[in-house]
């Protein structure tokens, strides 16, 4: 009898914790994440999120250093299939530019942190310590993860597509959302969401999904994650 009902304490407890714990993965800003959630972290991730961020909108609610005409990497994140994700799995191998200095002129360009009055290394270190050291063991090491990000970007390319379908960056033309969806589409296939910011108006972001060989895969969800039905691209 004792020890049922102190079986009983211990789920509950369990069951607070769990939830606890998912909260805190739900956040969507992705930032301070409790460092002790290292010690439940699962090496088996399901797939990867890809994401790029347009400046341009980025930029409106934060004092940008710069701001490329152009979608920019925000990270490589691996995920679970249940929405959650790994993050800080490697304490021990803390970010290091000196392993990715042959990559730098070209992280500039691609990842730069926008927010920086120097080069991208609080953003670069951020991703790395919190998402990079999660992908093992499908990408090992600061390198392999960094390159990897940046060899995405040839083939992920939205600036490119929006320029090819007449979809030009601009503070006072808006696009139909579902226009926009469907240029992505006929590009990338069914393997990404957008996301918009300043209530849904203006296009934030776009996740791409990745299977662990790098092939697209759908998200799981619909594609426009909170966008209105016409939206700007601000330049
Ligand atoms: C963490 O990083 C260190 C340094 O690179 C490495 O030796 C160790 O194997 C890594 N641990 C795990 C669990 O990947
Ligand atoms: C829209 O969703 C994205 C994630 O997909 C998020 O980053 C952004 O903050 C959200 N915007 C609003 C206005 O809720």
């Amino acid at each position: 009898m004792r020890t049922a009902r102190a079986l009983g304490l211990v789920a509950a407890a369990l069951v607070v914790a769990a939830v606890v714990g998912a909260d805190a993965a739900r956040d969507p800003t992705r930032s301070s994440r409790p460092r002790e959630l290292d010690k439940t972290y699962d090496a088996d991730f399901d797939y990867f999120v890809y994401t790029m961020t347009w400046p341009g909108t980025f930029c409106e609610e934060k004092h940008c250093t710069k701001e490329p005409r152009y979608f920019t990497v925000h990270g490589l994140w691996p995920n679970y299939e249940n929405g959650k994700w790994p993050a800080f799995c490697n304490s021990s191998y803390p970010f290091d530019e000196n392993e990715i200095e042959d990559l730098l002129p070209v992280m500039n360009e691609r990842w730069p942190d926008v927010l920086s009055s120097h080069e991208g290394d609080w953003l670069w270190s951020h991703e790395w310590d919190k998402h990079g050291t999660c992908a093992k063991p499908v990408l090992n090491g600061e390198h392999e993860y960094f390159a990897k990000a940046l060899e995405l970007y040839d083939i992920l390319n939205p600036t490119e597509v929006f320029a090819q379908n007449g979809m030009i960056p601009s503070n006072t033309r808006t696009y139909d959302r579902d226009q926009v969806i469907s240029v992505l589409t006929k590009s990338f296939g069914d393997t990404f969401v957008i996301g918009c910011q300043e209530s849904g108006k203006d296009l934030f972001q776009i996740e791409f999904c990745l299977q662990k060989n790098f092939q697209g895969r759908n998200c799981g969800k619909s594609a426009n994650s909170n966008c209105s039905s016409r939206i700007r691209i601000p330049n």
